[in-house]
């Protein structure tokens, strides 16, 4: 949530920050900003709404602006205050002398505010942010000669919170200082020029070197130097990383929007994960995690969001090969919770940006019973990684939709490598059996190409079911109601219809009560034995009025005869079942967003990587 991009170097700032800003949008875009060195003083620009505001004011300024070497800048997701122009960063004090753009929250601005006001400073925006700004410009005021890293350092003291924070003085040209404390914060190396982000994603088109900069530390960046430094001024020696993702995966290339890109990137997601995890034999090898899974009598799955609905569709597929009970729990309730476990409890932590401070947060809570922790993550070099046992890379490439689709699929091969796993080391599946079902997921690539491809032009006539929609119901049994959840997820954050994924056999306990000629149905109507149950939920709902869209195999005859409209789909080996039935759901929702003119990658109110609470 909220992206920073920090730069010193050449004659260029402006045109690197706009573009770092541009790549982190997906983190917040209710304003924008940008601090810049110019001459003795600090140049200061903010706009409302979406970055091409800000693009607008840059270029009606021209001219001089182009050719400054240092600043900072700010894509907001609001938490205190609203989007406006005061609100947005960076945030200002000492009569303009000191900038700072932040991404995260204070929880003491209270009362530091309260003491400045005290003290006669004049606030001008409703952010916790401002009081940093002031507290700094204070500092800098009352220490002459004191370096801008050790002031910030000295503010830091003061805070309590997650922030990532990036800041500019007119005492220090051509000095950039940031500093991070929970929320995400990279250093890009370059020649001649050095950059800080939120995330590596800001600045692939300028370098793939990058440093971390870990908890509690403060980089000081100069044209010539990155210095990294504990809070106490202690220096830090960082080995920088290589960062193999391309400068076009985060361009749009031949697509409109980023998430039908991603969507159609499955495929890919999916062969990168598997790849060097599963033989052509369909042998699973997951030793790069180090961990001894024959003692696990246990696992807790904790996630959010999308992530979660991975994690439920693992438990299926688990809790069914390697007969493990497993336990998904929902961040943000488990880390409040007196957790059961010990360490025979394996706690799997899923999450595509590795930062999401829930995810974080219940792996801390889990910590207190002793158990192993596995990261699932997409980012290398995230916070999680750093906090887990082991960790288990999807190779997704990066996700920019707010929405998330490859991630997904990613999670779920990588759940389903666990379970393999699982199973051999526990021995409650023949080797036969187990490799038989290895060969089927390394399938995975070519059978969600193929549902992209039956699916191609399909879409058009379950859109239109959705022109007066008020709401929508997403159902399936088994590993349906996972992807029904997930469907449910994905048509809600974009098109802002309310859809509730439910268990089909459950929708007679309450939902079936919404069901009329504006409540489309969305079925899933599976396989095997679930299959009969399933048509029968759903035949209940067409007897109601209900507008059935039926997700089923190819030349299934009964999806004819329940379904307004069937979005066909490959028939798959079961282990691929969820990943193909997804893939409808997700151009659903894509489409249904886009008929009604949102922007589906950045859907209102919300953002990708949350980093607050
Ligand atoms: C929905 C979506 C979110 C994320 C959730 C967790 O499309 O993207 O629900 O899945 O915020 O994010 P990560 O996986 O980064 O922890």
């Amino acid at each position: 949530m909220c992206g920073i991009v920090g730069y010193v170097g050449k004659e260029r700032c402006v045109e690197v920050l706009m573009q770092g800003l541009g790549h982190l949008e997906y983190r917040g875009y209710d304003s924008a900003g940008l601090a810049l060195h110019e001459g003795s003083g600090i140049e200061s620009i903010r706009e409302v709404g979406r970055l091409e505001n800000l693009g607008r004011t840059v270029a009606a300024r021209n001219g001089h602006l182009s050719r400054l070497r240092a600043g900072i800048g700010h894509t907001r997701w609001a938490t205190h205050g609203r989007p406006s122009q005061e609100n947005a960063h960076p945030q200002v004090g000492g009569e303009g002398s000191v900038a700072v753009v932040h991404n995260g929250i204070i929880e003491n601005f209270a009362e530091l505010k309260e003491e400045l006001l005290e003290r006669g400073v004049r606030f001008g925006s409703e952010t916790d942010t401002e009081v940093m700004a002031h507290l700094l410009a204070e500092r800098i005021e009352g220490n002459p000669g004191e370096p801008l890293r050790e002031a910030l350092s000295g503010v830091l003291g003061r805070l309590e919170g997650s922030f990532a924070v990036a800041a500019v003085s007119a005492a220090e040209p051509g000095v950039v200082v940031a500093a991070r404390h929970q929320s995400p914060l990279v250093v890009g190396l370059g020649n001649g020029e050095n950059f800080l982000a939120s995330a590596v994603q800001a600045l692939l088109g300028e370098t793939r070197e990058f440093l971390v900069v870990e908890n509690g530390e403060v980089v000081e960046v100069t044209d010539a130097s990155v210095r990294i430094f504990t809070q106490d001024g202690e220096p830090v020696e960082r080995e920088p990383f290589e960062v193999d993702w391309d400068a076009e995966a985060v361009e749009l290339g031949i697509y409109e929007d980023f998430m039908m890109k991603e969507i159609h990137e499955q495929p890919e997601a999916l062969r990168a994960t598997l790849s060097g995890r599963l033989d052509a034999g369909g042998g699973v090898d997951l030793s790069e995690m180090g961990l001894d899974l024959s003692g696990i009598d246990r696992i807790v799955v904790v996630a959010c969001g999308t992530a979660l609905h991975a994690g439920l569709l693992g438990k299926g597929l688990i809790e069914r090969l390697a007969r493990v009970p497993v336990e998904v729990a929902v961040a943000s309730e488990y880390r409040y919770s007196d957790p059961i476990g010990d360490e025979n409890t394996l706690v799997v932590a899923i999450s595509q940006s590795g930062e999401t401070t829930d995810t974080l947060a219940a792996v801390g809570t889990a910590r207190a019973f002793g158990g192993k922790v596995l990261a699932v993550t997409n980012t290398r070099g995230s916070l999680i990684t750093r906090e887990a046992d082991a960790v288990l890379l999807t190779q997704a490439g990066p996700e920019i939709c707010v929405a998330s689709t490859k991630a997904f699929a990613a999670q779920v091969a990588v759940l389903d490598l666990l379970a393999l796993n699982l199973a051999r080391v526990k021995g409650t599946i023949g080797e036969d059996e187990l490799l038989s079902l290895g060969r089927d997921l390394r399938r995975a690539p070519e059978k969600v190409a193929a549902t992209l491809a039956l699916l191609e032009g399909k879409i058009g006539d379950a859109v239109e079911l959705f022109e007066d929609a008020r709401c929508s119901l997403f159902l399936g049994r088994g590993p349906a109601f996972p992807a029904a959840l997930e469907g449910a997820l994905k048509l809600k954050e974009i098109s802002y219809i309310p859809s509730e994924g439910y268990a089909a056999g459950e929708m007679k306990h309450g939902p079936i009560a919404l069901v009329d000629e504006q409540c489309p149905v969305v079925a899933i109507l599976g396989e095997g034995t679930l299959r009969e149950k399933t048509l029968s939920n759903v035949e209940e709902t067409a007897a109601r009025g209900a507008n059935v869209i039926a997700i089923a195999r190819e030349d299934d005859p009964a999806a004819e005869r329940v379904g307004r409209v069937v979005l066909s789909v490959p028939d798959a080996p079961e282990i691929l079942r969820p990943l193909v039935w997804t893939v409808p759901l997700q151009l659903l929702a894509h489409d249904v967003a886009t008929d009604r003119g949102l922007d589906v990658d950045k859907p209102r109110n919300l953002a990708k990587s949350v980093t607050v609470e």
